[in-house]
């Protein structure tokens, strides 16, 4: 659990347009009042038949607002909000809300305050699955992310009417993890093109997941690596302008949105992949898949049937962050011969989950592996949740975190992988 009082002090307004998924916006509004934010509600017309306007009024003591003509309100009340508030959250995002950002209007109370919002704005989909893959909807999305807007979700999971599939509303826990990465990762309320346009220009390439090697049709060695941590640096880095591949091994996890992801399965595979998108020039690797070091010396064609006792035998699969840094320091040997020195790009990072003496074996993988930075932790501290606590191993020292959101751990990698491009002076792989 995160400790309560990571948004103390915030000032957010809750936005609610008019889903099903509306009435987890009084959950929402609850996990952000106990993580110390002050909260405000604005609500579409639609989204009161959803989910009564009392309610907030009961939670925050005081009205959402709906309606701008509302004589009850002295100023202008969009300006107002939009000026108070350090960031902006839209749970649930509908179709409709999307279609009516990406045109710019400003047709209804919330449409009016995200146009004045200062801070940042962070949008939580959610719709039925159908709506979610219309090509306008996709391309609404696309359109606001370029804009700057940081978007949580949607899910895959159970709808509301029973249907399943991609449309579902991120959790409230969830959203509010994503809020908190997003004002950290930030400092605050700094407006939202300006704080997540850092990355733009760059193409980067993260793994995520385990591998699986198969014994036969119907058996494998993987292990318990749940993708989560992978999946976070793709979005995040999406999120903050970069052209992002993310290579995955099996994991029950849905495609980030405008991330170029390509499912794998093996180690011999997700090297594969690595190699042939590193070859065509990436800017930063981050290793956070738990690649299997070994696979079986042989795979049965057909399901292996039992008969008394059996040893496995394994062979070594490729190191790919090895082989990597092997290669960026012949390349960087080379270079030192020639009369342009070219850069050792990319940026390499890696993962290292450990039992015990985590630091001890980040500090040997950082030099066997010849990367910049190990991001190492314990395996009770990340595996499977939405939080991690991480210590970021590089040849300057080690920098200890708290327990974060693995969102917010995400951005805290990407600065550093900033810091590290910056401190080598790296030009862009693509010229940028
Ligand atoms: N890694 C890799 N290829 C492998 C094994 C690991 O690229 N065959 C990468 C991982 O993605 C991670 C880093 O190397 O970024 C460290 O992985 P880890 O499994 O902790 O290290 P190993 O070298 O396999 O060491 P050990 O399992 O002995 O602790």
């Amino acid at each position: 659990m995160l400790p309560a009082v990571m948004l103390s002090g915030k000032r957010i307004v809750v936005g609610i347009g008019g889903g099903i998924a509306a009435f987890k916006a009084v959950e929402l509004v609850r996990e952000l009042g106990r993580r110390g934010a002050e909260v405000r509600v604005v609500m579409t017309p639609a989204a009161t038949r959803f989910v009564g306007p009392v309610t907030f009024t009961g939670l925050l003591g005081r009205p959402p607002v709906v309606d701008l003509w509302d004589p009850s309100y002295a100023g202008e009340v969009h300006v107002e909000l939009g000026d108070w508030a350090d960031a902006m959250v839209v749970a649930p995002a509908t179709m409709n809300v999307l279609a009516r950002l990406a045109q710019g209007q400003a047709n209804d109370a919330l449409l009016a305050t995200l146009a004045c919002a200062r801070g940042l704005r962070l949008l939580a989909p959610a719709m039925h699955p159908s709506m979610w893959g219309q090509p306008a909807t996709q391309r609404n999305v696309e359109t606001l992310r370029t804009d700057g807007w940081h978007f949580c979700g949607p899910v895959d999971g159970p709808l509301a009417n029973g249907a399943s599939g991609v449309g579902r509303m991120a959790e409230p826990s969830v959203i509010a993890d994503a809020l908190e990465a997003a004002l950290a990762a930030h400092g605050g309320a700094i407006g939202a093109a300006q704080a997540t346009e850092d990355l733009r220009g760059l193409r980067v390439l993260v793994t995520a997941g385990p591998t699986y090697e198969d014994l036969d049709p119907v058996r494998f060695l993987g292990n318990r690596s749940s993708g989560k941590m992978g999946f976070a640096l793709a979005s995040r880095a999406r999120a903050r302008g970069a052209e992002v591949l993310l290579v995955s091994g099996p994991v029950a996890l849905t495609d980030p949105a405008g991330v170029t992801t390509l499912r794998v399965r093996s180690a011999r595979e997700m090297h594969a992949a690595v190699k042939s998108e590193v070859a065509k020039g990436v800017d930063v690797v981050i290793m956070a898949a738990a690649v299997a070091d070994y696979r079986p010396a042989e795979q049965a064609a057909e399901k292996i049937k039992k008969a008394g006792e059996r040893a496995l035998e394994l062979v070594r699969n490729p190191d790919i962050l090895a082989e990597l840094g092997a290669e960026r320091a012949e390349r960087a040997t080379a270079a030192a011969h020639d009369t342009e020195p070219r850069s050792p790009t990319p940026v390499l990072i890696g993962f290292a989950l450990e039992t015990t003496d985590v630091e001890r074996y980040a500090r040997g993988k950082l030099v066997s592996k010849r990367c910049d930075l190990i991001v190492a932790n314990e395996a009770r501290d990340g595996f499977a949740g939405d939080t991690n606590r991480a210590h970021l191993v590089s040849a300057d020292g080690v920098q200890s975190l708290d327990t974060m959101s693995k969102a917010a751990l995400a951005d805290r990698i990407w600065d550093a992988a900033l810091r590290l491009r910056s401190a080598a002076q790296l030009p862009t792989a693509t010229g940028n």
